[in-house]
């Protein structure tokens, strides 16, 4: 019984099913070992052994319902040719883009450059205990291509008008996005994920006429494309704000990630029987633990009926204290649902 697969699947499961994404990430000391000989990022994601190493990290301190895989949503700009470099204290950088590559390039030879994160998928598969869901993942087109055009993470500058402005241009490569996503997460599922979640991180940018286009449609397309997998999908469309309702009657997902602007109490009721994931701001957990408490009790109660998996508003903070993670997974398993 696969608790996390169950619940957004509509099917009987007990509990919460938890897992936290960035659960593999720097506030562990494990991980800032490993790292500390890797400085290359996007080499460690392309090392089986150790992406694989490092996706099992969290299963090991703590009782979670899944692993993820360790990778980047990036990593599909890179597997299509796009140089690309995280750098210290800025984040990712990209090169500039050659379109006509991009458009051109076989997905074959996409399949090649990033071939190892698919094997990592198939070590993880046959290490994590059945019982366990394994998520893989990737990026929305509209949050890649804004990637791709931006070069670097729109937090530090973006101007959205001016990617939006050659149509043209924008609608070939939403499309190419779309068919190699489709790829990478089709292996990516024939390698062993039985989960998968779409991050449109940068949907909230979007201006609302330009939500059904950019954000709602190749959601959309993607979400169609692995239900007929039989694998059921998490949609993350960041920062849409009481757009989520839209998104979810249009996309429908098996489950809806939200965000720490989404009234859960509010949203539980607009929804009508699509699973809920997340919610919790993170920074929560930088705090006193009576809060941390609380906050985490007022999530469990809203979705005390309804089906719902324990995860956070966005990504574990770096300063997080790894023993916090304890803590509020010890505060999820004691109640019964
Ligand atoms: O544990 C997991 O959640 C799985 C691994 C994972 C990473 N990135 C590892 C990572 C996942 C699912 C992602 C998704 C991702 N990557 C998103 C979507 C989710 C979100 O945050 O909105 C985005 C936008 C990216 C792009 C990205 N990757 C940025 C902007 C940065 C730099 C800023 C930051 O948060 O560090 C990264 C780097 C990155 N990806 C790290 C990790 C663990 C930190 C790398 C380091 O050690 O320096």
């Amino acid at each position: 019984m696969r608790r996390l697969n169950n619940c957004i699947e509509g099917k009987k499961y007990d509990g919460y099913p938890i897992w936290f994404m960035r659960q593999a990430g720097r506030y562990l000391p494990e991980f800032r070992k490993i790292r500390r000989n890797n400085p290359n990022f996007v080499n460690l994601c392309l090392n089986e052994n150790l992406s694989s190493e490092i996706s099992l990290q969290p299963l090991k301190r703590y009782d979670l319902d899944a692993a993820i895989i360790f990778s980047d949503i990036l990593m599909i700009p890179y597997g299509l040719g796009q140089g690309l470099e995280f750098k210290k204290n800025f984040g990712p950088k990209l090169n500039n883009l050659n379109l006509n590559n991009i458009l051109n390039l076989d997905k074959s030879v996409f399949i090649k450059n990033v071939n190892p994160i698919y094997n990592a998928i198939k070590i993880l598969n046959k290490k994590i205990n059945k019982k366990k869901s394994l998520i893989g993942f990737a990026g929305s087109p509209w949050t890649l291509l804004v990637y791709m055009l931006n070069k670097e993470s729109p937090k530090n500058n973006i101007n959205v008008n001016k990617i939006t402005k050659d149509k043209h241009l924008i609608k070939k490569l939403l499309k190419k996005l779309e068919e190699i996503i489709c790829t990478h997460l089709e292996k990516q599922i024939e390698s062993g994920a039985n989960v998968i979640q779409l991050f449109d991180s940068w949907a909230g940018i979007l201006p609302k006429k330009d939500l059904y286009e950019y954000c709602y449609i190749p959601n959309l397309k993607i979400v169609e494309y692995i239900k007929s997998k039989k694998v059921p999908i998490i949609c993350f469309p960041r920062g849409i704000g009481k757009n989520y309702i839209d998104f979810c009657s249009f996309v429908k997902p098996n489950c809806i990630s939200i965000d720490y602007d989404i009234n859960p109490k509010k949203i539980k009721k607009e929804l009508g029987g699509i699973a809920i994931q997340g919610g919790m701001d993170p920074k929560k957990l930088l705090l006193d633990k009576s809060i941390i408490k609380k906050t985490v009790e007022k999530y469990l109660d809203i979705f005390s009926d309804y089906p719902y998996v324990f995860n956070l508003g966005h990504g574990v903070l770096p300063n997080t204290n790894p023993e916090t993670i304890d803590y509020v997974i010890k505060i999820i398993r004691e109640r019964k649902k």
